[in-house]
């Protein structure tokens, strides 16, 4: 036992001396205004294991079938979403949801669209991995397999081994999660036009149009930052909105099938996993980071563009079947109101200067492949 300890601690250090840059503790350079995003006791930060996580999350051999990646439905170069709709797992299955973007995702409070019960990125890597009905990556039934494909890849046996020195170069399916965690947190934007002007200091950030729109946007008369402030800037949302609930789930109106509220027997919403009956229909509000390179909106792609989410909005939010129809599940705060033209316009460049062209252009979060 003794020896047995002796020896990890030696393949440790000499691991550690191997290649001190990755044993690293990781560090993020933020600026004063941000904090890191908080990281779980039993699953450090390091640099070996976001380089692991990053290598894992886009790489095609963690599926069971080797077909596709994390990143197939979370695109890099499309705000870590997806332009194509419906995304398809790996057995060609439609997925009912539209991925999330996951710029900032190691901030948010609970995760998936509606689950309020998923609070961690650990807890939420399941779903993709093992999820069978429809299944994304099909891990599960190909355990054995995925993990034999890493241990007989030198570079992956070396990653492992710098990213989890106490387990000595075999692999399992906690560190490939932990690793894919690591390197999620590790995708933190802060330099949208609008941060830039708002927090950075640089007065020439944001046009005078995208100026007038954050006005609109945080206006009580459209009430968008009732709803989308907590999701949308994170930790920033206290400072944003003292008192504002960080996470809301709303009915925004899209369906009513019975004249009761009802949604589509294929997703009803946080009802899934609360089974109050009130929940029907109600989804999370999501982060608006990034939001116009990744129409199309709502949780299940249904709106086209930000022109026609806008509309909705303005209109009271009818159903997407008839414009002078109601759910009596909506949310009470989607009175509708009036907007012009250019205020509408106005509103869209404030979304635009939400976009983080230096977070997307960073090749350190990118694929390793290339
Ligand atoms: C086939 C497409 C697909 C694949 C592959 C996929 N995802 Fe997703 N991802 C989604 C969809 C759709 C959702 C929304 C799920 C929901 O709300 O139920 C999602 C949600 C998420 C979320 C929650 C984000 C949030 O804001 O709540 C995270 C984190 C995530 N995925 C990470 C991953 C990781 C890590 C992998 C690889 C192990 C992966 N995804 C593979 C489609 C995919
Ligand atoms: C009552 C809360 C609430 C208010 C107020 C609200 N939203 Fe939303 N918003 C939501 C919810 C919930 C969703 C997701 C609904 C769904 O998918 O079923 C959403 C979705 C969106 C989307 C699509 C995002 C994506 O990732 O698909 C955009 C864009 C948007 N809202 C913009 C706005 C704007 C602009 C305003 C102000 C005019 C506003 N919202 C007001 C709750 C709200």
């Amino acid at each position: 036992m003794l020896i047995a300890l002796r020896l990890v601690a030696l393949a440790a250090l000499m691991i550690s001396v191997a290649s001190p840059v990755l044993a690293q503790s990781y560090v993020w350079s933020l600026p004063a205004w941000l904090p890191p995003p908080p990281v779980p006791a039993d699953n450090p930060m390091s640099v070996a294991k976001v380089e692991l996580g990053r290598r894992l999350f886009f790489d095609q051999k963690l599926s069971g079938p080797s077909y596709i990646s994390c990143s197939s439905c979370h695109m890099p170069e499309h705000a870590f979403s997806d332009p194509r709709h419906p995304s398809v797992g790996v057995t060609g299955a439609k997925i009912r949801r539209r991925p999330p973007p996951l710029a900032n995702v190691g901030y948010r409070e609970t995760l998936t669209w509606a689950d309020h019960r998923v609070t961690t990125l650990e807890d939420q890597a399941h779903q993709p991995l093992f999820r069978a009905d429809p299944p994304e990556m099909e891990a599960n039934g190909h355990e054995a397999s995925v993990v034999d494909r890493f241990e007989h890849d030198a570079t992956y046996r070396q990653l492992f081994r710098e990213a989890f020195p106490e387990k000595g170069g075999t692999v399992d399916f906690d560190q490939i999660i932990k690793a894919l965690s690591a390197y999620q947190r590790a995708l933190v934007s802060y330099t949208t036009p609008y941060e830039r002007f708002r927090f950075g200091g640089e007065r020439d950030a944001l046009s005078a149009s995208a100026q007038r729109g954050e006005k609109l946007f945080f206006d009580a008369k459209l009430g968008c930052a009732t709803c989308h402030a907590g999701a949308t800037f994170g930790p920033l949302a206290q400072k944003l909105l003292p008192g504002a609930a960080p996470v809301v789930y709303a009915n925004a109106g899209l369906y009513d099938l019975d004249g009761k509220g009802a949604y589509r027997a294929i997703d009803r919403g946080l009802l899934e996993s609360s089974a109050r009956p009130e929940d029907m229909g109600r989804f999370r509000a999501p982060g608006l980071r990034d939001v116009a390179k990744r129409a199309p909106y709502m949780h299940d792609g249904s709106v086209a563009s930000l022109e026609a989410a806008i509309d909705r909005y303005a209109a009271g939010a009818p159903t997407l079947a008839a414009a002078d129809r109601f759910s009596p599940l909506k949310d009470s705060r989607l009175r509708g109101f009036t907007i012009s033209a250019a205020e509408r316009d106005d509103l869209i460049a404030f979304l635009r200067a939400l976009n983080d062209d230096a977070f997307a252009a960073d090749q350190r979060h990118g694929s390793p492949f290339r």
